[in-house]
């Protein structure tokens, strides 16, 4: 039964998401997912709950949606038409409610598998992932968003991928809530900082 909720919401979350930029369609979904299943694996936690809520946490994003996050409510519409228990569903919406990064403070705390899932999508936010998903979101941005360069000669105070590296990016690891979380993200940061290193060096930067 469990696999089979699993199962039936993945497919709806496929459908739903189609067309849906790649970085942040379902190509992220997926990721999230199985970094969320690895996580769990040495954290512990309910596989269902991580599974669900990985699968459920952009399904509603506020790009896609007028500026308006619709995630948390989707996925009490999606699980409450697949029958889940209710105690499930609400456990579900929560998290998807409350790992966004924008929540900032006004988040509510995370159980454990809300935890995992939050370190799941920060992880897809670094990486040889991260990198192009920087540059994707630069190049095609939500409504509103001006289009940024991944780089600036002298930028100054113009908004760059390069700084968001340094604003967000580099930031994440220690944000990170799970020890197993912190271990994949080493590698995912070294790799962003000498991709970097190379960038830098290529357009003639003192490194
Ligand atoms: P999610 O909804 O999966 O938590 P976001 O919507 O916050 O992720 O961001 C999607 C991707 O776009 C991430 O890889 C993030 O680093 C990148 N991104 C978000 N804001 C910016 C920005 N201002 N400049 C460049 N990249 C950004
Ligand atoms: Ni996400």
């Amino acid at each position: 039964m469990t696999q089979q909720l699993v199962a039936e919401t993945e497919a709806i979350v496929r459908k739903r998401m189609t067309g849906q930029a790649a970085g942040h369609g379902m190509d992220h979904v997926l990721r999230v997912l199985a970094s969320a299943q690895a996580i769990q694996a040495e954290a512990g936690g309910d596989l269902e709950v991580v599974e669900l809520a990985a699968l459920l946490h952009d399904v509603g994003d506020a790009k896609f949606h007028n500026g308006v996050e619709r995630s948390a409510e989707f996925a009490r519409e999606i699980l409450g038409g697949l029958g889940t228990d209710r105690d499930l569903s609400e456990h579900v919406a929560h998290i998807v409610d409350n790992i966004s990064f924008r929540k900032g403070a006004s988040a509510k705390p995370l159980s454990l598998e809300g935890k995992i899932v939050q370190d799941a999508d920060r992880l897809d936010a670094l990486g040889a992932i991260g990198i192009v998903r920087t540059i994707e979101f630069g190049a095609a941005p939500p409504p509103g968003v001006p289009v940024q360069p991944f780089y600036l000669p002298d930028a100054g105070n113009e908004k760059t991928g390069i700084g968001h590296f340094h604003e967000k990016l580099f930031k994440l690891k220690d944000l990170l809530n799970t020890d197993a979380a912190r271990q994949m993200a080493e590698e995912r940061e070294s790799f962003m900082r000498a991709f970097l290193d190379q960038f830098l060096r290529e357009s003639g930067e003192e490194v």
